[in-house]
């Protein structure tokens, strides 16, 4: 209170007093005046009321989509490739040369939604105008949802309103050229509210069934177009080769063939036909190429990759996102072997264009261009750094924080002869082609008639059925699981009752839901494991959390001893907070000690069997404790839909079929190594990739080729195998074929490489047969000059190489 009002405030009371004689003396109060006390009202802007500065738990969404019982999802012959091409219809080129060179540098520009929302957290419509005709931009990306928005999740209906409002807009003043609205959605529309969220596409990659890549895809992109999405930022052709990275959960494992399967399949899903389905969005492969292996763990820390070794393992599953249609990638983030990616010439021109014949939209990553002036020091000024990107690669849209400057540098180089018109010509020509594919031009908007689609329970069994298929029993001492409801369980981990933990950043927000935001946010579209237990056990679990999220000691530490000892077993559960790039680094692989001593205190002072249940963004080392537990399940991110599956995995309603999708290292000093580092160097992780099981006992028998010998010039050796399922439950079963050349002139070959999978359903005492080709041409490999080579020698064919029931035969390469 300020030293004037308290005087005023002295002053009414004194006056107010002597009147007061008619009254009884205690109502005497009724007569003060109410003092008047300066506050600060809500900031008004341009005639709104602003959100509070500091506003950390945004509105919910009061509407949700109806999510009908089932629907039918339009088909089409998903074996027919289609894609871009580099010829344009007459129209399209007809339109670009309509253009002035702002209207052409506008389309190639764009831009975060965030710029254009008021300070009341809605659409500004007057910012919308003017960025529309001002700078004539082509693109928005992300979500009014994230930062200063009003509501926290959109619904659908309230996503396609704004995205309706831009278009309205976009296709009224400026150039009048629809508006394409991109968004990461990487485990399904991710940033839609009841949009069915899936597993991680580490869990697809798990499941060794490229349908659930596919359905991912397929579902995303249906209610990415409910919200009027046109554009996935997905799938991530990155391979999981540094285990410190944060973002490896967002690629499909370590293996350059299992990755390319499933990026194949993931393109289909969220494509199809793209040109005639309206319910499908245009993917997306990044980040091309190389960011995977940062040198340090950290996210865009340098990459050093030899020639040799990208065309082998990185390229192969871009290559397969070209080959399937990919309408559109994404370079990456800094610098491979020291040059930028974003002005490399070698990169993403001769290799993306000349060599991997890629024709459609290249986008740089968000804010790449002017980082080579103002982080990376490798560009003298904004203008150079426009020049060096546009003069020395293909890219045709610039993802960018600073519209201003990528307008005004591009249409000065334009102006100055330094950059052609034709670069620019030949990048709005797939731009404005694009747009014409996705449907823009004969209707801009979105279909409303989607968004009752959205959170259908039958999209919701398919995401389940991807967790189901996706969680890999690495360990089963004395068949401690499954576990029956008879049995007392105690139950320990800050994940057992959260969804947000068990989905992984991208989801509701870049980084997952806050704390305050809690599991209400996703309004009952979502689950949990507790849910999930009780559904099967219809009795509420006993449940300790026992450490944070962080694996620091929490509530209930000390009582967790002494209510195992009174359990038939114990399951922890370890988790890891949401988060993704930078936010997601860490400096090593050991989790928080107290998540190791609370098992340990349990291990050594009772006899209670341990389980233990990994939901978790890294693979932690698990040191003393992989002895220590007796049955261990890897569950990586299962998503919003993943607790009744972990539920029916840990009951026996399902055996187990997963595997591992990359090498679980022991320590930090495993981080970057993978199942195929040369034949004589250690390879001793803690799991191997392709390792798992099921509850039964499936033995393999017969395995026999086709012929003894394979040459360039021969036939494809056939290799098949029967596995016989001895065991009680219904058995889905991954089979995973390597080779191994013994020997290799000059170049060690790999301990193993993947060449084939495939999984099929095998009931309780029967047998099915697998069949693989192998090609000689399989069997190349890149030499130090880059040469595709091929070197005769013994071949081992191993099925499943890292499991107990592996089978070889033995070929001759000649
Ligand atoms: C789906 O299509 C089938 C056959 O075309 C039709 O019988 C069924 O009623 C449709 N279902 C819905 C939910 O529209
Ligand atoms: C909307 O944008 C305009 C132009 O940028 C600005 O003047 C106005 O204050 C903004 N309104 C709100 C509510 O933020
Ligand atoms: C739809 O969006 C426009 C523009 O943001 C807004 O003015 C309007 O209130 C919205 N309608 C609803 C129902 O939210
Ligand atoms: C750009 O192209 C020129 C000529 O091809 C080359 O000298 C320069 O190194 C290139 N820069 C990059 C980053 O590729
Ligand atoms: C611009 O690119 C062309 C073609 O790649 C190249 O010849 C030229 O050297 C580049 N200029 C600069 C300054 O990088
Ligand atoms: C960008 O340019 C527009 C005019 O084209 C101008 O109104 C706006 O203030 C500029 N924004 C910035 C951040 O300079
Ligand atoms: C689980 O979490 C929800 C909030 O998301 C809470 O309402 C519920 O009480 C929790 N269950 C238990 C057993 O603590
Ligand atoms: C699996 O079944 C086979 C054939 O019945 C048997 O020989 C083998 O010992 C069994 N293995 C295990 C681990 O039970
Ligand atoms: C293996 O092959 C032999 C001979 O072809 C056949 O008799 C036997 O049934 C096969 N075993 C299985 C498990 O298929
Ligand atoms: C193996 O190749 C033959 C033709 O050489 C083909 O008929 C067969 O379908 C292929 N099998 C598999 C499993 O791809």
């Amino acid at each position: 209170m300020s030293r004037n009002y308290s005087i005023l405030y002295l002053l009414t009371s004194l006056l107010a007093f002597p009147l007061s004689g008619a009254q009884p003396s205690l109502l005497s109060a009724a007569n003060f005046k109410k003092p008047e006390i300066e506050v600060v009202g809500p900031r008004t802007q341009g005639g709104v009321v602003c959100l509070p500065d500091y506003f950390p738990l945004q509105d919910f969404d009061p509407m949700r989509p109806k999510s009908v019982v089932s629907y039918n999802l339009t088909q089409y012959d998903e074996s027919v490739t289609v894609g871009p091409s580099d010829t344009f219809d007459s129209d399209v080129l007809e339109l670009v040369q309509s253009l002035t060179l702002a209207e052409k540098v506008g389309q190639m520009t764009q831009t975060h939604v965030l710029f254009y929302v008021g300070c009341d957290g809605n659409l500004n419509v007057t910012a919308i105008e003017a960025a529309f005709r001002d700078q004539k931009i082509g693109f928005l990306f992300g979500g009014v949802s994230d930062f200063m928005g009003r509501f926290a999740f959109l619904s659908p209906q309230r996503f396609a309103n704004i995205t309706n409002t831009i278009q309205q807009i976009a296709i009224s003043v400026g150039s009048k050229i629809p508006y394409m609205q991109g968004s990461d959605s990487i485990h399904g529309a991710n940033f839609v509210k009841g949009a069915t969220m899936f597993p991680a596409p580490v869990n697809a990659a798990a499941t060794f069934n490229p349908i659930h890549a596919f359905n991912n895809g397929r579902i995303g992109s249906k209610d990415s177009r409910s919200a009027g999405i046109h554009w996935a930022y997905a799938p991530q052709a990155d391979l999981n080769t540094q285990k410190l990275w944060s973002r490896n959960f967002e690629n499909f494992g370590e293996d350059p063939y299992l990755s390319s399967v499933m990026i194949e399949h993931a393109v289909k899903g969220f494509q199809g036909n793209y040109k005639l389905d309206r319910a499908r969005v245009a993917a997306t492969f990044k980040h091309f190429i190389g960011y995977t292996t940062p040198i340090n763990g950290k996210d865009q820390e340098p990459r050093y990759i030899p020639m040799n070794h990208l065309l082998e393992y990185h390229v192969p599953s871009f290559k397969s996102a070209i080959d399937a249609g990919a309408a559109t990638g994404m370079e990456a983030y800094g610098a491979l072997n020291g040059q930028d990616t974003i002005s490399s010439s070698l990169l993403l021109t001769t290799l993306l264009r000349d060599k991997l014949g890629f024709k459609g939209l290249m986008t740089s990553d968000n804010r790449e261009i002017f980082a080579q002036f103002n982080q990376h020091f490798t560009a003298f000024s904004y203008l150079d750094a426009t020049f060096q990107t546009f003069n020395n690669t293909s890219i045709d849209v610039s993802m960018n924080f600073d519209v201003n400057n990528t307008v005004s540098t591009l249409i000065e180089l334009v102006e100055t002869g330094k950059v052609p018109m034709d670069r620019l010509d030949l990048s709005v020509s797939r731009i404005l082609q694009l747009k014409k594919d996705l449907g823009l031009f004969e209707n801009p908007f979105s279909d409303p008639s989607l968004i009752d689609t959205v959170g259908s329970p039958q999209d919701v069994e398919l995401s389940r059925n991807s967790a189901r298929e996706s969680l890999i029993l690495l360990k089963n001492n004395d068949n401690v699981l499954p576990l029956s409801p008879k049995e007392k369980i105690l139950y320990v981990g800050a994940n057992f009752n959260s969804t947000r933990y068990i989905t992984g950043a991208w989801n509701v927000h870049f980084d997952g839901p806050s704390d305050l935001e809690g599991d209400a946010v996703y309004d009952g579209h979502s689950d949990t494991i507790l849910l999930g237990i009780q559904s099967i056990t219809g009795t509420a679990p006993n449940w300790i959390p026992g450490y944070s999220i962080d694996g620091i000691a929490s509530t209930g530490y000390e009582t967790i001893v002494r209510e195992a000892r009174k359990a038939d077993k114990v399951v922890f559960f370890f988790g890891e907070v949401p988060a993704t790039e930078s936010f997601g680094n860490i400096d090593t692989l050991r989790m928080a000690h107290d998540q190791y001593d609370i098992v340990n205190k349990v291990y050594e002072h009772t006899k209670t069997p341990i389980i233990l249940v990994l939901a978790q963004n890294h693979p932690y080392s698990l040191g003393e404790l992989s002895s220590a537990a007796d049955a261990i399940i890897n569950a990586n991110l299962p998503g919003a839909y993943g607790g009744l599956p972990v539920a029916e995995i840990l009951f026996g309603k399902i055996s187990p079929s997963g595997r591992q999708p990359y090498t679980y290292p022991k320590l930090d000093y495993q981080a970057a190594v993978t199942y195929y580092t040369p034949i004589w160097n250690e390879y001793d992780p803690e799991f191997a990739f392709g390792q798992g099981m099921g509850y039964n006992n499936i033995t393999y028998s017969n395995i026999t080729v086709s012929a003894f010998e394979l040459g360039l010039n021969s036939s494809p050796i056939t290799v098949t195998v029967t596995a016989t399922n001895n065991g009680q439950l219904d058995q889905l079963e991954p089979v995973l074929m390597y080779t191994t050349q013994k020997i290799r002139r000059g170049y060690s070959p790999e301990h193993y490489r993947l060449r084939a999978f495939d999984k099929k359903l095998i009931t309780p005492g029967s047998s099915e047969t697998f069949s693989f080709n192998l090609t000689a041409q399989e069997m190349q490999f890149y030499d130090i000059d880059s040469n595709l080579v091929y070197e005769v020698g013994p071949v081992d064919i191993t099925i499943n190489a890292f499991n107990e029931n592996s089978v070889v035969a033995s070929i001759t390469l000649v």
